[in-house]
C-alpha cells in the first residue's frame, strides 16, 4: 500500500512508524512494479501535482484554503510552464502536462537541464540566467511551485484566458486578474488513495517516473526531515525506506541515473484563493 495519511485534516499523519492506523480511504495498492522506496515518494508530492493539474485539490474546507481550486483543461494545444520543475512536486507536474499533451517549459537552475529534457521537457530556461516571465510569452498555464510575493510576475506569461497557479497564494489584486482575464487559483492537497490509484497506473506503465537522490531507513528519519529543513537549491529527498538499510533496487519507472532528483516531503503553507466556484474538468 501507499498514501498520504489524513491530510490536511491532521498534519501529524504519523507515518514515520512501522505500522499505522489510517482510513483505507487514504490508501491504494501499491504497483506491483514499483518499489516502495518510489511510492513512498510520490504519495504526497504525487498528489500535489495532480491535484493542482487534474482533478481538485480539495473538495472541504482546508485549514490553509478555503476557496476550492480551479485547475484548467489542458491539450495538444496547451502551452503549460512549470516554475521550479526539477523539485518534488514540480517534475511530477511536468510529466503530467505532458501526458496531457501540453507543451512543456520547465523552468529550473541550468544543471538540470538534461534531467528535465529527459522528462519530457520542451524547453528549459534556467533561472540562473534569465527570467522566464520575460522570456515566455502566450502561455496557458503558469503553475509556480515557488510562488509566494513573486508570483504575480507571470501574470505578464500568461495569456487571456489562461491560469496561474501559485504553490504559495501570494498578494494578488482580483480586479487585475479579472481585467487581464486570468484565473489565478491554487490548490491545497489532500489525502486521496483514489487519486493515488491513478497515479499508480501512470506509474505502472512508465508514464510517470519518480526521481529520487537519496533514501533514508526508517531509523534515520529524523536526518530525512533535518535536510528537508535545511532547503537547497537543488531538490532534496526524504524517503525513508521501508526495510532499513536496504538498498532499492530500481524499479522499472526508475529515470536514468544522471536524471535522478528528489522529492520533497515539505507541506503546504498558507495557499488562500480568492472563493470561486469548482471548476467542471475532464478527468483521465
Ligand atoms: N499547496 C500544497 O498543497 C503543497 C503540497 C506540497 C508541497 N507544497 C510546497 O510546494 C513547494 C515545492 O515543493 P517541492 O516538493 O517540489 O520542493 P523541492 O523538491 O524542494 O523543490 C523546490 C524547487 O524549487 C526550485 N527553485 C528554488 N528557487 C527557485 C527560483 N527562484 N526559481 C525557480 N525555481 C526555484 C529549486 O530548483 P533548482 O533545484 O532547479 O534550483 C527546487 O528544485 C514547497 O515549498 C512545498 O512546501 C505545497
Amino acid at each position: 500500500m501507499f498514501g498520504l495519511l489524513n491530510f490536511p485534516l491532521s498534519l501529524q499523519g504519523n507515518a514515520y512508524t512501522e505500522y499505522v492506523a489510517a482510513s483505507a480511504a487514504d490508501f491504494a495498492h501499491k504497483p506491483a512494479g514499483v518499489d516502495h522506496e518510489h511510492a513512498t515518494a510520490v504519495a504526497m508530492s504525487g498528489l500535489t501535482a495532480w491535484q493542482f493539474l487534474i482533478e481538485l485539490g480539495h473538495d472541504f474546507p482546508s485549514p490553509f484554503q478555503h476557496a476550492q481550486h480551479r485547475p484548467m483543461a489542458l491539450g495538444a494545444e496547451s502551452t503549460v510552464l512549470v516554475n521550479g520543475a526539477a523539485g518534488g512536486v514540480g517534475h511530477l507536474a511536468l510529466q503530467l502536462a505532458k501526458w496531457q499533451g501540453a507543451l512543456a517549459i520547465a523552468v529550473a537552475s541550468g544543471v538540470h537541464e538534461a534531467f528535465l529534457r529527459d522528462l519530457g521537457a520542451d524547453e528549459v530556461i534556467d533561472y540562473t540566467t534569465d527570467r522566464s516571465e520575460e522570456v515566455t510569452q502566450d502561455v496557458d498555464l503558469v503553475l509556480d511551485r515557488v510562488g509566494g510575493p513573486q508570483s504575480k510576475r507571470f501574470l505578464k506569461t500568461v495569456k487571456r484566458g489562461g491560469s496561474l497557479h501559485p504553490v504559495y497564494f501570494g498578494e494578488f489584486d482580483d480586479e487585475e486578474n479579472a481585467r487581464l482575464g486570468i484565473t489565478v487559483t491554487a490548490a491545497q492537497v489532500r489525502s486521496s488513495g483514489a487519486h493515488l490509484v491513478k497515479i499508480g497506473c501512470l506509474l505502472e506503465d512508465g508514464t510517470l517516473r519518480v526521481a529520487i537522490d537519496s533514501g533514508f531507513p526508517l531509523e534515520d528519519a529524523q536526518a530525512a526531515q533535518d535536510r528537508a529543513a535545511r532547503g537547497t537549491s537543488r531538490a532534496r529527498s526524504c524517503s525513508p525506506s521501508h526495510e532499513p538499510g536496504r538498498a532499492a533496487r530500481p524499479p522499472r519507472n526508475a529515470p536514468s541515473p544522471d536524471a535522478r532528483r528528489s522529492w520533497s516531503s515539505r507541506v503546504g503553507r498558507g495557499n488562500r484563493a480568492a472563493a470561486a466556484p469548482p471548476d467542471q474538468r475532464r478527468h483521465p
